[in-house]
């Protein structure tokens, strides 16, 4: 039934242009047409049927197919069988189905999927391989759930962690987070579902994001803000893309001309569709000439006396009238429905993309296997971690993210799950020889008496051998959630000064921080481990449990710092005009110098660095060289390192290359990354590492050419395991 309805709308096309169904020949030719439309760009056969196609439109149906007709889809045009085009959420799993024309759910018993973890955690894994797996499985999930557009993923530069949605993102390095995303992309797309890369551009903070105008550098934009999308586009070859809510120097960003027209569509020669945020659409004029293709969220007009609803959208009636009555040529509109045709033929319209699939055994695995390589072990003296899960030892778990469930809540990224594993349920599970006793310690809800929790917790970890405090941040507003920043630094609830307690009457203590933003670790010395773990999805107690027993060796690197203070960030800085703004506009004052540039540019040392993470072993990096020291514009550096696992037990390190200029002519960071590679080894062995960096990899953004320009001269390469535990510095000159 499902397939049927699938391929009906193609026939009904294949006969409205005239092929004679009999004529096995027009049809077998059509066929073997759609075949290349799957997953590559169009040849100019195709862009002349879409040229066809439109000659049979409408101005009436092209308006209607470039904005929404319900909620999460736009409309399709029934009588020449062109389908509408159905998008979801994303980035982490394909959300529930909403009511067509609210935002209420829709209460389906067959929307339950699996919950993949964050994009924070998969940037941490540092394995572009996981990346890819992890999009194949989700657009499987998305084509199942007959999604065409999965609204993810989002590779907005991280950049301050009050920002209540980095977990949605890939941190704060460019180019992490371009290594990331690419493969992303393609494995969603592979599916014949669309990956909609989010949210271009600058939407580096939830307060105010519906009108906050950021100023930032033309610099700081392309060699920060930019590389990620770039990528997304270029070298994955995202097919859609979602405008952001802010606004750029004066003009909102689901119609700005220097973004959409300019640099995405002219100067990356994007060929896909420009989707608005919901309701991230203010100008009808705007919205026609500056590169948006479908209008979405807006809200529709349910008084009677407009026809369908939606025709009250900036890019409906208002649109339509200024066609016919000649104000705007009917080009501008064709140009826009040619794109989201394009976008059918790579989607609905492809007749053999796969059916997918859903909640499958190995989207599970994936799962899993993203949400043990993704966690970040930040500290472990005395080798607390892990816990030999053949002892009959006393563990006291402590902290509501023990029993919290994070897929729900936190916003648009909210899923419903066939599974989720609690930590404690997971610890539980894995520590079967020892005795689990639960204390939730602090509580997130008001109604709660914290001094009662915390007592009874108290009481918990004094007879325990060890302690694993499971907190963090969640996904209420004004934490890790959408439309809202995190009001402070510190953790919530009172964790501080409950953990500082804790520790004094418990030294075997080991804190378990979920959450997808940095945090304050002021009682980082109190304590003897410290985890990161992030929102991990379906597996997420079986990743942690894993992880604290020893089962899998830990191998994330963390994809963002974690400063001292709030003022060691480069945002907070500069103060109010920086982050969150003032008079509804803000200016990014740390210009470049984002994260750890800021850091190591101005010798601040953070908490925890960007890179950082150990392991349960010890890795060697040595016979570190690159291949000659002098190159020319168009040579690659290659950087060749051997990486001894000098430990008891096999695990993954990340080597890491970073990149500065001796005494450059302009500013720059001290170094930045230009390089890594993830290898597992096993113990007393030894694998190679070989990484390439292209030359123009060094180039800065020079503002007076508005291009890319590298300079000559000396460079440091840095090789390390994160950004601060530098092994070998090697100095080579760009000739
Ligand atoms: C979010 C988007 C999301 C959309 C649809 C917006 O509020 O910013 O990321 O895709 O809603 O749910």
């Amino acid at each position: 039934m499902k397939i049927e309805k699938k391929f009906q709308p193609f026939t009904v096309l294949v006969n409205n242009f005239g092929f004679n169904k009999s004529n096995s020949y027009c049809l077998k030719k059509i066929s073997i047409k759609l075949l290349l439309f799957g997953f590559f760009s169009l040849s100019a056969q195709d862009t002349n049927s879409i040229e066809n196609i439109i000659s049979k439109l409408s101005i009436e149906e092209k308006i209607a197919m470039c904005h929404a007709q319900s909620k999460f889809s736009s409309s399709g045009v029934p009588r020449l069988g062109i389908p509408e085009l159905w998008m979801s959420d994303g980035p982490h799993g394909i959300r529930a189905e909403m009511n067509w024309d609210d935002w209420q759910y829709a209460n389906w018993s067959n929307d339950y999927v699996t919950a993949f973890p964050a994009l924070t955690c998969l940037a941490a894994t540092f394995n572009p391989d996981l990346s890819f797996e992890y999009g194949i499985n989700l657009g499987e999930e998305a084509r199942y759930r007959k999604k065409d557009v999965l609204l993810g993923p989002g590779v907005n530069i991280y950049r301050t962690p009050l920002n209540g949605r980095n977990f949605e993102y890939m941190g704060e390095d460019p180019f992490l987070a371009a290594k990331m995303v690419v493969p992303y992309v393609r494995g969603v797309q592979e599916n014949g579902v669309a990956a909609c890369v989010k949210h271009f551009a600058l939407n580096n903070q939830e307060q105010w994001r519906g009108h906050i105008n950021v100023e930032v550098s033309d610099r700081a934009l392309h060699e920060i803000y930019l590389p990620a999308f770039k990528s997304a586009i270029v070298e994955g070859n995202a097919w859609a893309i979602m405008g952001a809510y802010n606004k750029f120097r004066g003009q909102h960003c689901c119609h700005n001309k220097i973004l959409l027209n300019g640099i995405l569509k002219d100067s990356w020669g994007f060929d896909g569709v420009v989707i608005s945020d919901w309701a991230g659409t203010h100008n009808t004029n705007e919205a026609i000439y500056n590169g948006l293709d479908i209008e979405m969220g807006t809200p529709s007009n349910k008084n009677k006396s407009v026809r369908f609803p939606y025709d009250s959208n900036f890019l409906g009636n208002s649109f339509l009238d200024k066609i016919i009555n000649g104000e705007v040529s009917e080009r501008v509109l064709n140009e826009k429905v040619a794109r989201i045709l394009k976008l059918m033929f790579r989607t609905s319209l492809n007749k053999n993309r796969p059916y997918g699939n859903i909640n499958y055994e190995s989207h599970y695995k994936t799962a899993y296997d993203v949400a043990t390589e993704g966690v970040v072990l930040l500290k472990n003296s005395n080798n607390l971690l892990p816990i030999d899960i053949s002892k009959k030892i006393r563990i006291a778990v402590i902290g509501e993210n023990a029993e919290k469930k994070m897929s729900s809540g936190g916003g648009s990224s909210e899923l419903k799950v066939d599974k989720e594993v609690s930590p404690l349920y997971g610890i539980i599970k894995e520590f079967n020889n020892a005795t689990i006793e639960y204390a939730k310690g602090y509580s997130s809800d008001d109604n709660q008496n914290n001094r009662q929790l915390k007592s009874k917790a108290i009481a918990l970890a004094k007879d325990a051998d060890v302690v694993l405090f499971i907190g963090g941040l969640n996904k209420n507003s004004f934490q890790d959630s959408e439309a809202s920043d995190r009001k402070a630094f510190k953790l919530p609830y009172g964790q501080p000064e409950l953990i500082k307690e804790i520790s004094k009457h418990n030294k075997n203590m080991a804190v378990i921080l979920i959450s997808g933003n940095a945090v304050k670790t002021s009682w980082k010395y109190d304590v003897k481990s410290i985890v990161q773990s992030w929102y991990l999805g379906s597996e997420a107690g079986n990743a942690i449990a894993s992880i604290l027993s020893g089962e899998i060796n830990p191998s994330g690197k963390l994809p963002f710092s974690f400063p001292e203070k709030l003022s060691d960030n480069g945002a907070h800085h500069y103060g109010e005009i920086s982050y969150p703004g003032k008079n509804n506009s803000q200016l990014y004052k740390e210009d470049i110098l984002v994260g750890y540039r800021w850091h190591d540019t101005k010798n601040i040392i953070p908490s925890f660095c960007f890179g950082h993470g150990l392991s349960y072993t010890t890795f060697e990096l040595f016979d570190i060289n690159t291949n000659k020291n002098k190159y020319r514009l168009n040579e690659k550096i290659n950087v060749a390192c051997k990486v001894r696992n000098i430990g008891n037990v096999e695990g993954k390190e990340v080597v890491q290359v970073y990149v500065g200029k001796e005494n450059s002519k302009v500013k720059r960071p001290k170094k930045e990354l230009k390089g890594f590679k993830k290898v597992e080894v096993n113990r007393n062995e030894y694998v190679e590492v070989n990484i390439n960096i292209p030359v123009k990899e060094l180039a800065y953004y020079d503002e007076n050419i508005a291009s890319w320009k590298i300079e000559k001269g000396n460079y440091i390469i840095y090789i390390g395991n994160s950004s601060r535990a530098i092994v070998k510095e090697i100095k080579i000159k760009i000739l």
